[in-house]
């Protein structure tokens, strides 16, 4: 597990220790945290070392490669567009690169709703042309459009799973979302809501019902659930696919203040479920805003500095 140490991926590691599959986290703590690899054995290394990788790959013995590592800041991507082609574009090459060294066949890859860039029709599902906005959409579309072809040449399966907003934590309170700094929009309106740094609201004049974006979101857990499907489908039949993760969920007052609209920020991304529930077998478990934040609140009660280590 590339960028296991990091939100989603300790999240995904807690899964499938419980279904029983033996996770190594492989992470070089440019984010993430160490009190964040609770749930599996801890190689601390880079995703652009080819050869630290294929040692990684070889020492473990390792069937299956889940690819979180990434850069994820959409305003930093566009920015800084070279910063996320090497890491999110030249990092999964090499991720490929090795595994094709190493002869092993299954990649699980995390990619975004923001490949897809402005909807031309919503429900967004997996067929939507992708035209992304940002250079971080870009870099994720660049690895998608690679898979293919490392199917091809070097019998690679794959699984796209394009995520929409990930959001709360673990219901254990195990583990949580610590970002550094915070980009996403409910720890931050926790953070304002408890008194913190206050919650900006980019845009207000958006096509929208109240003219702010509108964003689909998806819990951790479920997402982390997902991967566990993901990985037994692919194993088992061997075939490539690519899905939507995301649940629907509904708008809640936070205190907050006006801000100019982003660069690189679509006024809907509105998705469709569908494919990945059926094909996935995937059920949610936590289909409601009250949940995602409920356990994202609680976590963040229990850890006002997060992991403490940044
Ligand atoms: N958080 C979301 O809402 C969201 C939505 C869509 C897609 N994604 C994708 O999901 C993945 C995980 O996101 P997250 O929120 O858990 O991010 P995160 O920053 O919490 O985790 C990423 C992890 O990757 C590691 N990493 C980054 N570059 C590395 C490198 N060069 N070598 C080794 N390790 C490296 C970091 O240290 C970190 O632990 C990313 O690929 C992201 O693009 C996230």
């Amino acid at each position: 597990m590339t960028g296991g140490a990091g939100y989603i991926g300790s999240h995904a590691a807690k899964a499938l220790k419980r279904a029983g599959y033996r996770p190594i986290v492989y992470d070089s703590f440019v984010a993430g945290h160490r009190a964040a690899v609770k749930f599996g054995e801890l190689v601390e290394g880079e995703i652009t070392d080819v050869e630290a990788l294929r040692r990684a790959l070889r020492e473990h013995d390792i069937g299956s490669v889940m690819h979180f590592a990434a850069f994820l800041d959409v305003g930093e991507s566009v920015a800084h567009p070279v910063k996320y082609y090497r890491n999110n574009v030249g990092g999964a090459l090499t991720v490929l690169e090795a595994m094709v060294a190493e002869a092993v066949p299954h990649f699980v890859f995390s990619s975004t709703c923001a490949t897809y860039g402005e909807p031309v029709e919503t429900p967004i599902v997996e067929t939507h042309p992708q035209r992304p906005m940002n250079s971080y959409g870009e870099s994720k579309l660049a690895v998608e459009r690679a898979l293919p072809h490392f199917e091809t040449a070097h019998g690679i399966h794959s699984t796209t799973l394009r995520y929409f907003n990930a959001a709360g934590a673990d219901p254990d309170g195990d583990l949580g979302e610590d970002h550094s700094p915070e980009i996403h929009v409910i720890p931050r309106a926790i953070e304002a809501a408890t008194g913190g740094r206050g919650l900006q609201v980019f845009g207000d004049d958006y096509p929208t019902p109240d003219g702010t974006c509108l964003r689909d979101y998806v819990h951790v857990t479920d997402l982390a659930d997902a991967h566990v499907r993901a990985l037994e489908v692919i194993v088992d039949t061997r075939k490539s696919g690519v899905y939507n993760l995301v649940e629907r969920v509904c708008g809640r007052r936070v205190p907050w203040t006006l801000a100019p609209r982003r660069k690189g920020d679509p006024a809907v991304l509105y998705a469709s479920p569908h494919k990945a529930q059926a094909e996935l077998r995937w059920t949610p478990r936590f289909p409601d805003l009250d949940a995602i934040v409920g356990t994202a609140w609680r976590w963040h009660q229990a850890h006002p500095h997060g992991y403490g280590d940044r």
